[in-house]
């Protein structure tokens, strides 16, 4: 099968955050029995260098009339044709994202994406995709075209998130009804603004979102986010699959950002050996027999950070030590700052973005804290159980099909799980955290439970490749 996704993010080269991973090891997972293709934009501050293959595509058809400011910049813009393993990356080399240090700080997305939304059907048709797979509202309208359009594709359209819908003032949306777009924008309004998610929503041959729970979610408000009536009518069409990790990027034993590698049989001397390295790295003397809890992720209120700092203020009791890795709503890294400041023997606080520093936290953690008031998927919990931390999440989303916890055989679990925005109930959780640190034959075998858990795509590929036929059959 030819399958070419469309994504603003890709990892190795933009990452913000999940949706680059998870597209990156989906595709390698599909190249193993298919041509896959990515589409994404070109910007300036690329996190690797790609390798290009010195082949060019067009973003708009040669033969056509070139009569607004539209087409004019697509004809001035071109597809560089790269490689990374076995998937054909095609970058939208543009004066829309050319000179963007960072893919989302452009304030005119609106008609950038929409651009590179159009140059990706074109592309698409012109290396003759069997399905085009687009990915959260940047792409969206990419979906959109092919279903308007007498040669469209069948598409699939993953939402990453649905709190990102991509919605703007009708005014600056006019574009969309003329050359060489020509979209009928009544199926893009949404109280009384135009929203690129929905289009998607209501023309893609299929929609899935990122994990069973969320689906189910999202039905319904508020968690539908204004569309669950439109999530509603898509019926059968709208599926929930789990996303997978790519156990060669994540992995303890090969991560060359590591301090010290680890495997199945080495994993409580490996994690120790990190954990003091990483004390030393930050520049805290802090005893490594205490328990560390660690926490990496964008600070918007989706992640609830904010009921991790009432807990932490109301656990001080609790010998746990914290190290954050964030950046994001100014308010909470003023907090965050603060409390690293005046609570050194409690809490180490670092702005920013690291990967390397997350491997590390992943890798020296006993336990990992995902206070999400909802999340998709999440990565982060599946990557602790690659690198032994045990996760403590709230039981929501995608963290709700990944994390169990069984009150009364806790060998048997997989993690801990509390209310969403409940400080008392995270409170109960880090509670029975520390008991379950004190006994050290039952954190043992926790330990080696959840690094036997296999979330690779292997198991889950088939559900994406069955979708797919459905959608080619659909489609007709
Ligand atoms: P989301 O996509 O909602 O941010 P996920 O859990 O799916 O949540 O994925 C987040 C990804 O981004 C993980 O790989 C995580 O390690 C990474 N990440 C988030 N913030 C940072 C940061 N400040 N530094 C390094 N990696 C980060
Ligand atoms: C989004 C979601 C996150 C999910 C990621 C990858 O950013 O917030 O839960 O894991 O996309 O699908």
């Amino acid at each position: 099968m030819n399958i070419f996704h469309t994504s603003a993010e890709f990892y190795p080269y933009i990452k913000m955050g999940g949706l680059s991973d998870m597209l990156a090891s989906l595709a390698k997972e599909e190249a193993k029995n298919n041509k896959v293709m990515v589409a994404l934009p070109m910007i300036s501050g690329l996190q690797d260098q790609p390798k290009f293959t010195g082949k060019k595509f067009s973003c708009i058809h040669p033969n056509a009339v070139i009569g607004s400011e539209s087409s004019f910049i697509l004809r001035d813009s071109i597809f560089l044709e790269a490689k990374i393993g076995d998937v054909y990356l095609y970058f939208f080399d543009s004066p829309l994202f050319r000179n963007l240090n960072r893919i989302y700080e452009n304030s005119n997305e609106h008609y950038s994406f929409a651009l590179f939304s159009y140059a990706c059907f074109h592309l698409s048709l012109e290396l003759k995709a069997d399905i085009v797979h687009c990915h959260d509202w940047h792409t969206a309208i990419t979906s959109y075209f092919h279903s308007s359009s007498v040669d469209g594709l069948p598409t699939v359209f993953t939402i990453h998130n649905l709190a990102y819908q991509g919605t703007h003032p009708e005014h600056i949306c006019g574009f969309l009804k003329g050359e060489p777009f020509y979209l009928n924008l009544d199926i893009m309004k949404h109280d009384g603004k135009i929203n690129y998610m929905k289009s998607a929503i209501s023309t893609a041959t299929k929609v899935t979102t990122v994990s069973p729970t969320y689906r189910d979610e999202v039905l319904w408000e508020p968690q539908g986010c204004g569309l669950s009536f439109n999530l509603r009518k898509r019926g059968a069409d709208f599926l929930g699959i789990l996303n997978g990790i790519d156990e060669d990027e994540w992995n303890p034993d090969l991560d060359s950002r590591l301090i010290q590698n680890f495997n199945r049989t080495t994993i409580s001397q490996g994690k120790l050996a990190n954990k003091i390295a990483l004390y030393d790295e930050i520049g805290r003397k802090i005893d490594p027999s205490r328990p560390l809890i660690g926490l990496v992720g964008r600070l918007t209120w989706q992640k609830g950070y904010k009921y991790f700092l009432e807990a932490f203020l109301e656990n001080a009791e609790l010998p746990f030590y914290y190290i954050f890795l964030g950046s994001g709503d100014p308010n909470l890294e003023g907090e965050l700052f603060h409390y690293s400041h005046h609570f050194q023997d409690r809490i180490f606080f670092y702005k920013g973005y690291s990967e390397q520093f997350a491997r590390r936290i992943e890798a020296s953690s006993d336990f990992f804290l995902m206070p999400s008031l909802f999340e998709p998927c999440g990565l982060n919990q599946m990557y602790s159980h690659a690198y032994g931390a045990i996760p403590i999440v709230s039981r929501v989303g995608g963290l709700r099909d990944t994390i169990k916890e069984d009150l009364y055989d806790v060998e048997n679990s997989t993690g801990l799980l509390f209310e969403p925005g409940s400080t008392t109930s995270l409170k109960a959780a880090l509670t029975r955290a520390h008991e379950l640190y004190e006994n050290k034959e039952k954190i043992e075998k926790i330990r080696t439970r959840i690094f036997a858990q296999d979330w690779t795509w292997k198991t889950r590929l088939q559900e994406f490749t069955n979708l797919y036929q459905d959608a080619i059959k659909k489609k007709g």
